[in-house]
């Protein structure tokens, strides 16, 4: 499973990619306010900044919501670096623009899956990936992953190519969950990530360690 982490901000960007197992990296529009980025040039250098930090996928996202528009936005983002993967919403124009990407040589992220037919319909239009938004499923009273372990069985079934990437991460479980259950990727934020590190014996053992080998310079 591959690692993508979910934020714009640089320095988080750069402290995950420092680990080595960094794969790629999601924003949304909320994430890029977030860091005050203001206005079309602004944005457009602030993904080349994180395509230039990290070797692998970089999903930006659309705002349009017709059909036309969507093309002419994605056409433009995809134009800034090679890592750009354009993100598009699911809904009826992104769709069709699925589909134009796909056939044009654009890869994409079909983003707000929140059913097994919406994955369906992303893996018909030829989305690169699709991403399920665990949290937000579990927020609302259902079970995220339960959606993740339905599309991991439907994509094998019908040998979908189109990548799971398990969003809206909230939990080193859910990473871990993602896992077992066929996500091809997982979004997350930085501390989900830091939270697979721990665990209280990895500390008690290493303090032991420590101590005893204080014992072979004595
Ligand atoms: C996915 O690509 C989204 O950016 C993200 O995972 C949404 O997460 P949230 O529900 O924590 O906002």
């Amino acid at each position: 499973m591959k690692f993508f982490i979910d934020t714009a901000n640089l320095d988080q960007i750069k402290e995950a990619n420092d680990l080595g197992v960094l794969d790629g990296v999601t924003t949304n529009p909320s994430l890029m306010a977030k860091e005050g980025i203001k206005g079309e040039e602004a944005v457009m250098k602030h993904y080349e900044a994180i395509c230039d930090l990290v070797d692998g996928d970089v999903s930006a996202e659309v705002i349009s919501t017709d059909f036309k528009g969507i093309v002419e936005e994605g056409k433009k983002l995809a134009a800034i670096h090679p890592h750009i993967v354009v993100k598009v919403p699911m809904i009826k124009d992104g769709v069709k623009a699925l589909k134009w990407f796909s056939d044009n040589g654009i890869r994409t992220n079909c983003t707000l899956i929140f059913s097994a037919g919406q994955a369906i319909l992303a893996a018909k239009a030829g989305a690169t990936y699709m991403s399920p938004f665990i949290g937000r499923i579990d927020d609302s009273n259902w079970d995220g992953m339960e959606l993740i372990g339905q599309i991991s069985h439907i994509y094998s079934v019908q040998e979908y190519k189109t990548q799971i990437l398990a969003a809206s991460i909230r939990s080193p479980l859910h990473i871990v969950k993602a896992a077992e259950l066929g996500a091809d990727v997982c979004t997350c934020p930085l501390d989900s990530i830091l939270g697979l590190l721990k665990h209280p014996l990895t500390d008690i053992g290493l303090a032991k360690f420590l101590e005893d080998a204080k014992k072979m310079n004595a």
